[in-house]
């Protein structure tokens, strides 16, 4: 008797612990396709807003117009979008080839982009977006950016020596790392900070 009720219990407690585990498992799924959603959102912001931008100034003014108007606007749209999304949610780009060291990614920021670039050249199809933990109110979301289009290469690839573009970018960013990409390259990544009173 003693033992089927302690087996009984057992059971119990077993039943108990997985079912834990299981609901455990649905917040954390649960929790992920929160802040991805936020963050997929953030960073389609982001990306439109200087894509729009970019698009009015190339159509309008030309290449060289083009990149004065991300010299010196790029990063004060950055900032704004990331005034816009309010104080639990940061915004920003990264790249380990960078143009501006002012993207340049901090130390965990450069492992997980250095990740990334190892799986692109072990033919690993990138996912659209990934999340880090830094710790228990904080998640970092990465997008990976692609050099996806071919008038990324105007600015980004073997740019002509003395054209107008090379000059002007070359003059602007005297440490620049960020030409001689091709079609197709991992550019570097959209950073979302998100912090946890968000999902609540
Ligand atoms: C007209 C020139 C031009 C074109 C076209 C262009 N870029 Fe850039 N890009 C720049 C300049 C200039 C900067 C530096 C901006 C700054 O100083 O904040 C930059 C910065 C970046 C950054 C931030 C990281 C860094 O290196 O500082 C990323 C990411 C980026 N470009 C990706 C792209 C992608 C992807 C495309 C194509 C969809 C593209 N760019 C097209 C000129 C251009």
């Amino acid at each position: 008797m003693k033992h089927i009720s302690l087996l009984a219990s057992k059971i119990i407690l077993l039943s108990l612990f997985s079912t834990l585990a299981f609901s455990d498992q649905v917040t954390e799924i649960t929790k992920v396709a929160e802040i991805t959603k936020v963050a997929d959102k953030a960073s389609a912001q982001l990306l439109k807003t200087l894509g729009k931008n970019m698009k009015f100034h190339l159509k309008n003014e030309g290449l060289v117009a083009a990149a004065k108007f991300c010299n010196s606007q790029a990063y004060n749209l950055t900032s704004k979008v990331d005034e816009q999304l309010g104080k639990n949610i940061e915004i920003k780009r990264i790249s380990l080839r960078y143009r501006n060291p002012i993207n340049q990614p901090s130390k965990d920021e450069k492992e997980i982009l250095e990740s990334l670039h190892k799986l692109k050249n072990n033919n690993v199809t990138l996912p659209k977006s990934l999340l880090q933990n830094q710790n228990s109110t904080t998640t970092k979301y990465y997008k990976p950016l692609i050099i996806n289009k071919k008038v990324c290469l105007k600015c980004h690839g073997v740019l002509k020596s003395s054209s107008k573009i090379s000059n002007f970018i070359n003059r602007s960013y005297p440490e620049d790392l960020a030409q001689n990409y091709k079609l197709g390259d991992l550019r570097g990544a959209i950073v979302v900070t998100i912090k946890k009173e968000l999902s609540k």
